[in-house]
């Protein structure tokens, strides 16, 4: 089974993101939470970090847009160089011309669902998305705790992905006591901040999350 692991920034080093990359050879992208304390109540960056850390980074990036107004926006960070940049269904006017924006624009584009939001309604245009989103915290913050309750979600997503190229991630809580949890659900793209950069190693980390979704 692919297993994708995606350290996110948010639990790193704000003032070092670019050596914080360099700690995490074994990753296979870098997860980047662009907040604007509208969408959710935290302010984290924007565009011109992530154009920047475009430039410096070896691994791909992946955004994730906790933003109000994502039709507006969205399509700037895959100009941006994004390799994906997910955007939050609860957010959007018009969910499919925004994804289909950001493809034009040369990156894949993500659709995100908040805890309460079902994922039915999206699971009909599936095929616009390169990746679905099932948060298993609130999102704004990151070290809240794994919602197992949500893995009722995920088995619903991947039914309905099938065998399409679709990434199913998680995000929020992703540990090494809860990946196996997700996995076995039947998600492949992991999203971890604090159980990579809150250990000491946090390449080993990352690969001791890997072992555990591919178990
Ligand atoms: C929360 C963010 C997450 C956050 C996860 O809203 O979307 O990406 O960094 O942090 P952990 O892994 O510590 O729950
Ligand atoms: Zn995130």
């Amino acid at each position: 089974m692919v297993v994708r692991i995606e350290p996110s920034i948010l639990s790193a080093d704000f003032a070092s993101f670019a050596r914080e990359i360099e700690r995490i050879p074994s990753a296979d992208l870098v997860h980047c939470d662009v907040m604007d304390n509208h969408f959710v109540p935290n302010l984290t960056f924007g565009l011109p970090m992530v154009q920047r850390l475009a430039q410096v980074s070896a691994l791909p990036l992946d955004v994730h847009l906790m933003i109000d107004d994502p039709d507006r926006w969205a399509p700037g960070y895959a100009e941006a160089g994004a390799h994906t940049v997910t955007f939050h269904a609860e957010a959007a006017q018009d969910p499919v011309a925004t994804a289909r924006a950001i493809r034009r624009a040369g990156a894949r584009a993500g659709i995100a669902l908040k805890p309460a939001t079902d994922a039915g309604p999206y699971l009909a245009s599936l095929g616009e998305f390169d990746q679905v989103l099932v948060m298993t915290v609130e999102p704004g913050f990151g070290g809240q705790s794994f919602r197992s309750e949500l893995m009722d979600k995920v088995r619903e997503v991947r039914a309905a992905i099938g065998d399409r190229d679709v990434w199913l991630q998680v995000d929020g809580g992703i540990a090494a006591d809860t990946i196996g949890t997700a996995a076995a659900a039947g998600a492949d793209t992991f999203v971890a901040g604090s159980a990579v950069f809150g250990a000491d190693d946090p390449d080993a980390a990352v690969q001791r999350l890997r072992a555990l979704a591919q178990a």
